[in-house]
């Protein structure tokens, strides 16, 4: 907050991969905000699709057997499109949804008669957001620490399903009541799962009763090729845990596909248990109608299918950046996402050398974003090869600048 008081970088408006600062200074948004604008900026039928419904019913709660066309309209069209029957949590953002998730897990061991199974499992470099599980759950320390006490959480390397396997004996399967994981890693560092990893997970919660909660805030709505990422894995979901590309961002939502078995307890009998949980904007009609105008919007321009048929050619077109003497490594090729990371003594040398790049590659014209060690690209779906080697021009200028200004220190 110090560092940008009186710096701010302030944007005035955005049409597809663009946007403009105050100064008029084009922009490629490199990573579709953060990890969000899915179909582009400025798309007029998602703007349409919200004042109409401002103009019906702005907002109303539904709590109770209150409930709105769009909300009711989204859950039911989510389910659709999820891979196992299931139910809809709507909420407003990422961390309202893994917070529902985590609470809901703990719930639903506790009505099933099993109450020990309170603990929580996530992994290194994982992101969960940064609501109250959100930051227990944290796989990168900096976001846990230095915030007191929190709920019982495990962090487990992410990278290996032989060490999950240890930690839930050691922790004892009984106790535990859900792991969370995203397909991809995102905010952490862009990395892909190890082959076989989610597979393995899946099946050491189907054998230890342990509820796998994938995370699909980022991985979702096509940034994976698919509607929630994990549909190209043989897996079984719990939960899956989304947002930002459900609305690309135009309206804040969030939400909870919960599977029939864990739905079960609180939805098929009246007067039977109640979960004591929901926030005031939960099924927002306005939000719910920005998200459905998102969705036909994906859906009638292919825009799901591109987050896989152009992971390839965004890699291609990062990979000659192994060849600079500061890249340490280029990861992606799964989904349209990726992350060039700085070598060790580069980040141990140049302070703020990460900065340097994303600060230098904005000069250029190009937005992207800093991961801790790498910087990392993630553009709208809409974004074609040719925006992928405009990327990937500003990053190489950038790193020049980077490896000009080391030399000047030696
Ligand atoms: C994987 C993941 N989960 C959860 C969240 C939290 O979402 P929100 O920032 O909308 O609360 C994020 C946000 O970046 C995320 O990347």
């Amino acid at each position: 907050m110090a560092s940008v008081r009186h710096a701010e970088f302030v944007l005035e408006r955005g049409d597809d991969v663009w946007v403009w600062d105050r100064d008029g200074r084009r922009y490629l948004d490199a990573t579709a905000s953060l990890w969000y604008a899915n179909v582009g900026h400025g798309r007029r039928e998602i703007a349409e699709a919200a004042v109409a419904q401002l103009e019906r019913l702005e907002a109303y709660s539904t709590f109770g057997d209150f409930a709105n066309e769009p909300a009711l309209e989204l859950a039911a069209t989510l389910a659709d499109l999820a891979p196992m029957p299931a139910r809809v949590f709507l909420v407003s953002g990422g961390g309202d949804a893994i917070d529902t998730a985590a609470k809901l897990a703990r719930q639903y061991w506790s009505q099933v008669g099993e109450p020990d199974r309170t603990i929580l499992i996530s992994r290194t470099a994982g992101y969960h957001g940064t609501h109250g599980y959100g930051t227990a759950l944290a796989g990168i320390p900096a976001n846990r620490e230095g915030f007191g006490p929190q709920v019982d959480t495990i962090q487990v390397p992410h990278d290996s399903i032989e060490a999950m396997h240890v930690e839930m004996e050691r922790a004892d399967p009984s106790r535990i009541a859900a792991v969370f994981v995203e397909p991809v890693i995102g905010a952490g560092g862009v990395y892909p799962p190890m082959p076989g990893y989610l597979e393995g997970l899946s099946e050491l919660c189907r054998q230890t009763g342990v509820l796998l909660v994938v995370d699909a805030v980022i991985c979702g709505f096509g940034r994976l090729g698919t509607w929630f990422g994990i549909e190209r894995w043989q897996a079984d979901p719990a939960m899956i845990v989304f947002a930002k590309g459900v609305t690309s961002g135009y309206l804040p939502l969030g939400g909870v596909i919960v599977c029939e078995r864990v739905a079960e307890p609180f939805w098929t009998t009246p007067g039977g248990p109640v979960l004591r949980h929901g926030p005031t904007y939960s099924g927002h009609p306005t939000c719910c109608a920005a998200a459905l105008a998102n969705l036909a919007l994906l859906g009638r321009e292919r825009l799901v299918e591109r987050g896989r048929d152009l992971e390839g050619a965004l890699l291609d077109a990062l990979a000659p950046l192994r060849e600079h003497d500061a890249v340490a490594e280029v990861r992606g090729g799964t989904g349209m996402m990726a992350a060039v990371e700085l070598r060790s003594d580069v980040l141990d040398t140049q302070a703020g050398a990460i900065a340097k790049v994303t600060g230098a590659a904005r000069e250029a014209g190009v937005i992207v974003r800093p991961l801790g060690r790498a910087v990392a690209v993630s553009p709208p779906l809409t974004a074609t090869p040719e925006h992928f080697q405009l990327i990937a021009q500003a990053l190489d200028h950038a790193l020049d600048s980077l490896s000009a200004s080391l030399s000047g220190t030696r």
